[in-house]
């Protein structure tokens, strides 16, 4: 749902096999299952998208973005759905490998996780989701061919593969599908792409920014200038010094000394919305605690003056309706000349979502 236009039609290339039903279904942050459907209300209109339960959404059909594959900010995990195991394990096991069977026939790479919703009464299911994994994929695997072609989660090629998932909802309850990899809004299962920072970083902070490279899928090289607003006490330019770029930190309050003494950064002890750089630099990031709108038309003016060429930013949303906010903030980047402009909760976010642009 992103760029000025609304999304297009729903459009999931079905890989082969027997009618489907067209549903998809969606985990999100506890709590922000709402935001999804408002998500299909605004693109598609009312009565898309439901909420199932604690972190769990149901659509008839998925979202597209501009440039074509499955989009939505609030999602963290996706998939369409072709069966809805219910009872015992090996039954459940049973159906999920029968409906899935002729989905994952032909020449594709696969793979099947399995996850359970991140909400407190689901999260318990852990084990259990893995033994149901374990059993559905022993019984795919009596098939050679489908055998053959099956890779490790981490090998999982980014596109022309296919992601095979089961969502075990309750003890007895779960749901089967699959997405094309390249329409997976994640390889991590349940979209719960979970980072390890060293010790001695500024913790939450360091695991947003490096979760928020991951999924933009580039980071500052050695020697490219980056501007870090809102940057105290230092998370985020640790990982950017800690990459060899150079870092310039705006931020009225103190970094931490240690990171504040690095040779390669300098601190501009000052307000984000007064800083103007001496020339333009690589990369802008910005984690700044303020009104997600006047940041949008902060990064908006650092497009149109072509201050940078990258941006990658943490909006603040303790709003309740997001989705709205999230789509007038993407208008007002687009207006900056701001463009590829992704948003996503990701797992790291709270009240808050990861915002990445090109120019
Ligand atoms: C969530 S913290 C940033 C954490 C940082 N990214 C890190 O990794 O350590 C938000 C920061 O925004 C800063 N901030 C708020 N308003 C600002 C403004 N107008 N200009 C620059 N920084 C601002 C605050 O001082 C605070 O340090």
């Amino acid at each position: 749902m992103h760029g000025d236009g609304k999304p297009s039609v729903p459009r999931v290339e079905v890989p082969r096999g027997k009618p489907l039903p067209g549903e998809w279904l969606w985990t999100t942050r506890a709590g922000s299952e709402q935001d999804v459907v408002d998500e299909f209300t605004l693109g598609f209109g009312p009565d898309k998208a439901k909420v199932l339960g604690p972190a769990l959404v149901r659509s008839r059909g998925a979202p597209t973005s501009r440039e074509g594959g499955v989009d939505l900010t609030f999602a963290r995990q996706g998939f369409r759905i072709v069966a809805e195991p219910a009872g015992t394990l090996d039954a459940m096991a049973r159906v999920a490998a029968r409906a899935l069977a002729p989905q994952l026939a032909g020449d594709a790479p696969w793979t099947l996780s399995a996850w359970v919703p991140d909400a407190d009464g689901s999260n318990p299911l852990g084990p259990l989701a893995e033994a149901l994994e374990a059993r559905t994929v022993a019984l795919l695997d009596e098939d050679d061919a489908m055998r053959a072609r099956r890779v490790p989660l981490a090998a999982l090629p980014r596109s022309g593969a296919l992601l095979a998932q089961l969502a075990l909802a309750g003890p007895e309850r779960s749901f089967a599908g699959l997405v094309r990899s390249e329409d997976a809004l994640s390889l991590a299962p349940g979209g719960r792409a979970r980072m390890r920072v060293g010790g001695e970083r500024p913790s939450r902070a360091a695991r947003k920014v490096e979760e928020a490279l991951a999924w933009l899928g580039m980071a500052p090289g050695a020697g490219e200038t980056c501007v870090d607003l809102g940057a105290a006490p230092g998370g985020w330019s640790w990982a950017l010094l800690d990459r060899r770029a150079k870092v310039i930190a705006v931020d009225p309050a103190e970094l931490r000394p240690d990171i504040a003494r690095h040779r390669s950064m300098v601190h501009h002890k000052e307000s984000a919305f007064q800083f103007v750089p001496e020339e333009p630099v690589d990369w802008l990031f910005c984690d700044m605690a303020w009104r997600p709108l006047e940041v949008a038309q902060l990064l908006a003016k650092w497009g149109r003056r072509r201050w940078t060429r990258l941006v990658v930013a943490n909006l603040k949303l303790p709003m309740k309706t997001k989705a709205a906010t999230v789509h007038d903030l993407v208008q007002v980047l687009a207006g900056g000349g701001w463009q590829q402009i992704r948003t996503r909760q990701l797992y790291h976010d709270r009240d808050e979502i990861t915002l990445t642009a090109h120019l």
